[in-house]
């Protein structure tokens, strides 16, 4: 397993990191437009291999944009995860990388496929469903092998929101006691954390916390970007790192795992031409199922404004997209 990280900034270097840690790739290459930022970050990771015991080769490079060679060291690439991109800043919403970063991850994605044209991508890159829609509409590659991380992100976030918000209630929850799951778009305003699905330990969250707790934890989660970025001075890389590392193993393992992830909907909850968060099945071949969830009342509805905005959102990609 060849596993391509484009971009060696915080969510890069993460996702290369995790990957290192795990353990199940022959080989990781971080690439960066920045001469030595990628070359530095894996011989770094590579000083951790004695001490966290992986045998994965991780190995830097780097490509200028447009450099038609500068790919090389990716090819034969099975995953290749892209996170190029200028990250937001406090007060900026995800959407407002749109004009920048269309440009910049159309271009990575053409260089990154020439040499690597059997890969499923993995899309970071914020805006990311209109960045993992453009991707899918600029390529022509079949949806099952375009998937943008967003969902087990959100979703890790209401996990650890809701397990707060237990533990202030009494109870010693820990994220991992706790299933939940967001849909939707991966933004501020409308990702859908479904509150109807999450439990504590098989028992649903309605039985141990009131309704306000429970709304404090679903608009904490909603949020949950916009409140790293203003504490770090820049958006958060841990757990978007971490996600997409998640999302590389299950399909390099063939885990057939259930996952939330942003993916192509050709009918699929009523929706078409359209990229987006939903549970899907992740495996050799990337998507390999959407998972239909019947949404009800409030839950419905959000997701229906959610689809709205990211159609909104993909209406503003203009001539990025060819
Ligand atoms: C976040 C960014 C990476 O949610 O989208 O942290």
């Amino acid at each position: 397993m060849k596993v391509t990280v484009v971009g060696a900034g915080n969510v890069g270097a993460t996702v290369a990191n995790v990957l290192a840690a795990k353990n199940f790739c022959s080989e990781v290459v971080l690439i960066d437009i920045k001469e030595g930022l990628s070359e530095g970050k894996a011989m770094d990771i590579m000083q951790t291999a004695h001490i966290l015991n992986f045998d994965t080769t991780v190995t830097g490079a780097t490509a200028a944009i447009g450099d038609e060679n500068g790919y090389a060291p990716t090819a034969g690439s099975d995953v290749v995860v892209i996170t190029s991109g200028i990250p937001r800043k406090p007060g900026m919403s995800r959407e407002d990388l749109i004009g920048t970063n269309s440009k910049i991850v159309g271009g990575v994605v053409d260089q990154a496929l020439k040499y690597s044209p059997n890969a499923i991508f993995i899309i970071i890159s914020n805006p990311m469903d209109a960045m993992t829609y453009l991707t899918i509409k600029n390529s022509k590659l079949p949806r099952n092998r375009v998937i943008g991380q967003g969902g087990m992100l959100d979703s890790s976030r209401f996990r650890y929101f809701l397990s707060k918000a237990l533990q202030k209630a009494g109870y010693p929850a820990t994220p991992t006691d706790i299933d939940g799951t967001v849909i939707g778009g991966h933004s501020d305003k409308t990702m859908v954390p479904l509150v109807s699905l999450a439990t504590y330990r098989g028992i649903p969250i309605t039985n141990f916390l009131d309704d306000a707790a429970i709304t404090d934890a679903v608009e904490q989660t909603k949020v949950g970007g916009a409140t790293l970025t203003k504490l770090l001075g820049t958006s958060a890389w841990y757990a978007p790192g971490a996600a997409a590392a998640a999302m590389v193993e299950a399909i390099a393992l063939d885990a057939k795992k259930l996952m939330p992830c942003c993916v192509y909907l050709d009918g699929e909850y009523g929706e078409k031409d359209l990229c987006i968060g939903v549970p899907v099945i992740l495996g050799k071949d990337g998507m390999e199922k959407i998972v239909e969830v019947k949404l009800e009342g409030a839950e419905k509805d959000k997701f229906a404004e959610s689809v709205a905005a990211a159609r909104d959102t993909n209406s503003k990609l203009g001539d990025a997209l060819k």
